[in-house]
């Protein structure tokens, strides 16, 4: 079954299987770069890699409208639960989120986590198995070597890669973690936004896996 995957600009992404949607990250209101509203989006799972607000964007408005529900750090669900949104799948690094579609795990990532000011928990990385396809979205991450290890573990057959530098890494340390994560094919992410991020991931070129560069708005069908 294949996977529909639509990059919302910035770390943002809607993967669909054509009966269930997932958003991650799902920053639209004040992204520069994204095409869609927050009403545009229809999903019933938001899963968020931490707390900053271009990655928190617009998920509590999100889940309200959609009755979706929230996976993401224990923090970071006592945050939306005292928003208002009913449905949360607290988790933490390591651990796996059996749903109706496959699953949802959290891994280890290397950044902060905070909103408004509050302590959000640990950062993560964000695994979804959907119509048979894994995807990592790395989150905001430096890199480490264990990644070689969440390659292993998973399986992973698209990688999500923070490529923009400053925050995270920058596109050759990105196409080391695409080295060392061996998906079928790694997206850069996370660059472009602003003028602080890099706009240039020409660098982001890893030996043996194909790179896609998508823009704001773009469909890629994996599968
Ligand atoms: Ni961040
Ligand atoms: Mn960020």
């Amino acid at each position: 079954m294949p996977l529909d995957i639509t990059f919302l600009g910035h770390a943002g992404f809607l993967l669909s299987d054509g009966s269930h949607t997932i958003a991650i990250d799902p920053f639209l209101t004040d992204n520069p770069v994204a095409v869609h509203k927050p009403a545009d989006i229809t999903c019933d799972y938001i899963a968020l890699t931490h707390g900053h607000a271009d990655h928190m964007g617009d998920s509590v408005r999100i889940a309200k409208a959609n009755d979706a529900t929230i996976v993401a750090a224990f923090e970071i669900c006592n945050y939306a639960g005292s928003q208002g949104v009913s449905k949360v799948e607290p988790g933490n690094p390591g651990g796996k989120i059996m749903t109706p579609f496959g699953f949802i795990a959290l891994t280890q990532a290397f950044h902060s986590s905070s909103y408004d000011g509050v302590y959000m928990g640990m950062p993560c990385g964000v695994i979804v198995n959907m119509a048979g396809v894994t995807f990592y979205h790395c989150g905001d991450t430096c890199l480490f070597s264990d990644m070689k290890l969440i390659g292993e573990m998973y399986g992973v057959d698209v990688a999500a890669i923070p490529a923009g530098d400053r925050f995270t890494m920058g596109p050759e340390q990105a196409a080391k973690a695409a080295e060392f994560i061996k998906p079928k094919v790694a997206i850069p992410i996370h660059w472009g936004t602003w003028p602080l991020l890099t706009n240039d991931v020409s660098g982001f070129a890893p030996a043996g896996v194909e790179v896609k560069t998508m823009q704001a708005g773009d469909t890629y069908r994996h599968g």
